[in-house]
């Protein structure tokens, strides 16, 4: 008897720890009461609808479209949704999955993980300050967060919806939902609104509050002698001002260009896929298709090329923001660089040779106490909300760069070798798409 008891006590508690511990461990994710906890430590509200500290009016003014200003009531709506696992076709996957608000607004993984476990071929970027971007995705793809936020749901290897009026129907049958539709937006859910309540959500995800805004508001002890340096350099140099511009204009560090800097030339046969990806787009160019091809085939390495066409455009992505960077790593469109050493040694050695490198892109002749310094710099970069979290993560990248800098090529970097002649290869490449 006592027996059973202690086993009808253990079954309880089995069946109740890990479907407690099975939640918190979706794909890797914080559970979504948790982050929506840490959302609101954070200072994030609903009723923030003013330009956030460090937004210039005019900016903020005009990344929002004329549809769809920010209300109270929209925003509430779009903050349901992205922590809403429902809108995935196993119930497994939401926005929050991937842009955990415990993991810097990402999945902190090389490439994404959708339902059933599927592997995307990119790298999540984080959703704070998106808002910020003239274009969206890696390529830019998607014009604003209105149309982004429609992607996802119903890719395959993400949260795998059949189509929008699939995404309706979960929307409509609840109650909740048909209610808070109506106090947004005046009518019943749609999936084009269901885009644009997201995208007033994400508009409140601003985090621009970092030692260096400090320093640059006139606080001289906001940024440390290392920092200072590193900012120097950043801004001479390193010559990575040129893509990356920190000012009123471009808080976030992107000029919401495409360049390639050779990330994808590591490993691909670019002329052979661009032929793919024309025969691919001939036989369907819809807005979905493209979204597919982007995330599920060889052919995402073309990147900004697949919405272009352009053979110029091969192997390009979006310049990232360089915000809260101590956050988000993996770095690059493939997650392929797992610290910020690993990213200078990559710029510091010229970028990696293919026929389209941006010409911007070329041997630094940085020395590692440089490279350190730019590194220090960019930390400073990072939100103050964020600054445990960010020292923690940098304390595991110090420990691994310590050891493993396979990026780093000091022959190149001096110009002792030049880039074609240590990838003679890559000189014959043929690419005629
Ligand atoms: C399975 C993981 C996954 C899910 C779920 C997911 N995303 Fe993403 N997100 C990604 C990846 C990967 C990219 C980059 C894809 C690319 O650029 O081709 C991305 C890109 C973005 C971007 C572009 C940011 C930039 O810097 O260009 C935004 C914004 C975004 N996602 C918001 C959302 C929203 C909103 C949802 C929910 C509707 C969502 N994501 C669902 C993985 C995910
Ligand atoms: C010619 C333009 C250009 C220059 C110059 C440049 N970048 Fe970049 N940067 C990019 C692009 C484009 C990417 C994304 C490339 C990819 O993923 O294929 C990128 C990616 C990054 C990333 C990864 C961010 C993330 O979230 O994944 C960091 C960090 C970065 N750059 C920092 C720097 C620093 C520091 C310098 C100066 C040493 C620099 N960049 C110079 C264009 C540039």
């Amino acid at each position: 008897m006592a027996f059973a008891l202690l086993l009808a006590g253990l079954a309880i508690a089995a069946s109740s720890t890990p479907a407690r511990a099975q939640e918190a461990a979706t794909h890797g994710a914080l559970a979504m009461d948790q982050q929506i906890a840490r959302l609101e430590a954070l200072g994030i509200t609903t009723t923030a609808t003013d330009p956030p500290a460090g937004v210039v009016g005019a900016i903020w003014q005009a990344s929002i479209p004329a549809d769809n200003a920010m209300t109270p009531e929209r925003i509430a709506l779009g903050r349901k949704l992205y922590f809403d696992a429902r809108l995935s076709a196993d119930g497994t996957v939401a926005c929050a999955t991937c842009h955990d608000v415990s993991r810097g607004f990402t999945d902190q993984r090389p490439v994404s993980e959708g339902i059933a476990g599927k592997l995307g071929r990119r790298n999540a970027p984080t959703t704070l300050n998106a808002m910020l971007l003239t274009s969206q995705f890696w390529d830019g793809r998607a014009a604003d967060l209105e149309a982004q936020a429609k992607l996802p749901i119903v890719n395959p290897v993400e949260m795998g919806m059949p189509d929008g009026d699939a995404v309706v129907k979960v929307v409509v049958a609840d109650p909740e939902y048909v209610a808070m539709f109506q106090q947004a937006y005046g009518r019943a859910p749609s999936y084009d609104d269901i885009g644009r309540a997201i995208a007033t959500f994400e508009r409140t995800l601003v985090f621009l509050d970092a030692p260096f805004d400090r320093f640059m508001a006139g606080d001289v002890n906001a940024l440390s002698g290392e920092a200072q340096r590193g900012m120097a350099l950043y801004n001479g140099k390193a010559r990575c001002v040129t893509c990356h511009p920190l000012n009123a204009a471009n808080p976030i560090g992107s000029d919401n260009r495409f360049h390639n800097i050779g990330v994808s030339a590591r490993h691909q046969d670019f002329g052979s896929l661009a032929k793919q990806a024309l025969t691919a787009l001939a036989a369907d160019s819809s807005e979905e298709q493209l979204d597919r091809l982007a995330l599920e085939t060889d052919m995402s390495e073309l990147g900004r090329f697949m919405v272009t066409k352009r053979r110029d455009d091969i192997g390009s992505f979006k310049t990232p923001q360089v915000r809260n960077l101590t956050i988000s790593a993996p770095y690059m469109h493939d997650g392929s660089m797992q610290t910020l050493w690993d990213v200078m040694d990559h710029y510091n050695r010229g970028g990696e040779a293919n026929l389209f490198l941006d010409g911007g892109i070329e041997p630094l002749a940085l020395t590692d106490t440089e490279i350190d310094e730019v590194v220090t710099f960019m930390v400073a970069l990072t939100d103050v909300r964020f600054a445990k979290e960010g020292e923690t993560a940098m304390a595991a990248q110090r420990t691994l760069a310590a050891t493993k800098r396979p990026f780093k090529d000091e022959a190149l970097a001096m110009r002792r070798v030049l880039p074609f002649e240590s990838k003679s290869a890559a000189a014959g490449q043929e690419v005629r798409p």
